[in-house]
């Protein structure tokens, strides 16, 4: 069965020009740093994204974890908002891998308030952890774009106080397709990035680690300690490749299928959802329904085809991706209205 699956843009596949470039890759032992297809999707990546230097890696959370192992020691504490991907989704990393604490920040609207993470920067006091790293995220996993402005004001506001600056970019061009900019208008504010290549971009396994030369080389002593040395991943990083060069001109479609969903559900009766915070492809919804209807409706949308994640913090989530068309959508809310009316 063709399934429609709005689960998320990591369920997308890798285009036929991916597994051609995949079949046909050069290779050789990147623990060597021999791999040619990795090198040069590393070399590419740095030149887009406007770094020194980057690493392929196996996942975002990866890189995340990364950039912490790399900014702190034992005991340090690292400032992140409170519903960002390394608090939420990273199993706990920060405590296990770094030893770090996590400064939770609440945001504001969906967004983060630079006042607030200078707030809860550490004073030089013997009682107090060190603050070590400021993590910021764009687009945001709640499917919000970070304006520039604000990036700038964290970025400023933390090398003010001499902390450097994580990036987590597992959707940074999606954040950039939505300002209307260059990725490197967005990365200028950060001294680490995570980039994931298998979300929207389609690519079957991977992300990028970027940052100063200094910075990417120690994060390669650590991404062989949590078993990253990849060997011959230039097959995977052919695919990378084409993630990058090709794949973020064409994210501005499922941003436009992700705001036609919203409009249409917002005509469905018992839906409510806030149109504009509809900025990249992602479409957050209440349904006007109680337990156990709600659990179940993942269950219920299955029969009409479409796969859909949990219901999760009071609200549904719908991902566009490259597998989803604009038929899909309107087949995705038809199938919504009918299993709301039985
Ligand atoms: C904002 C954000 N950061 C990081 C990640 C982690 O990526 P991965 O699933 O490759 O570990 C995700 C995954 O969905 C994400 O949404």
């Amino acid at each position: 069965m063709d399934w429609i699956d709005m689960r998320s843009d990591t369920v997308t596949k890798p285009t036929l020009e991916m597994r051609a470039a995949m079949a046909s890759a050069e290779v050789g032992d990147d623990v060597y740093q021999d791999d040619p297809t990795t090198n040069r999707l590393e070399a590419r990546a740095a030149e887009l994204l406007g770094f020194e230097a980057a690493l392929f890696i196996t996942s975002g959370t990866m890189g995340n974890q990364l950039a912490l192992m790399c900014n702190t020691r034992r005991g340090d504490e690292v400032i992140a908002g409170a519903e960002c991907h390394i608090v939420m989704h990273e199993v706990g990393a920060a405590a296990v891998l770094s030893g770090a604490n996590i400064r939770q920040i609440p945001y504001e609207n969906g967004l983060p308030v630079p006042a607030r993470i200078e707030a809860a920067i550490r004073p030089d006091d013997i009682h107090e952890p060190r603050t070590a790293l400021v993590c910021m995220e764009n687009a945001l996993a709640n499917g919000r774009v970070v304006p520039l402005d604000t990036m700038r004001e964290i970025y400023t506001l933390a090398h003010a106080h001499g902390i450097p600056v994580h990036l987590d970019g597992a959707r940074i061009f999606n954040a950039a397709v939505a300002l209307g900019v260059d990725v490197k208008e967005l990365t200028q504010y950060t001294d680490t990035l995570t980039c994931c290549l298998s979300k929207g971009l389609c690519a079957p396994v991977g992300a990028v680690f970027a940052g100063s030369r200094e910075m990417v080389e120690r994060a390669r002593r650590y991404r062989k300690m949590l078993g990253g040395g990849m060997r011959q991943n230039g097959i995977l990083a052919a695919a990378g490749l084409l993630a990058l060069e090709k794949m973020p001109e064409r994210l501005h479609v499922d941003h436009e299928n992700a705001r036609y969903m919203a409009s249409l559900l917002q005509n469905v009766p018992g839906i409510t959802l806030d149109l504009d915070s509809v900025e990249i492809n992602m479409v957050f919804c209440k349904i006007d329904r109680e337990l156990p209807f709600l659990e179940a409706l993942p269950e219920r949308m299955r029969e009409h085809g479409v796969l859909i994640g949990g219901y999760e913090g009071g609200e549904f989530r719908f991902v566009t991706n490259h597998g989803v068309s604009r038929k899909d959508v309107e087949h995705t809310v038809a199938a919504l209205q009918t299993v709301l009316s039985e």
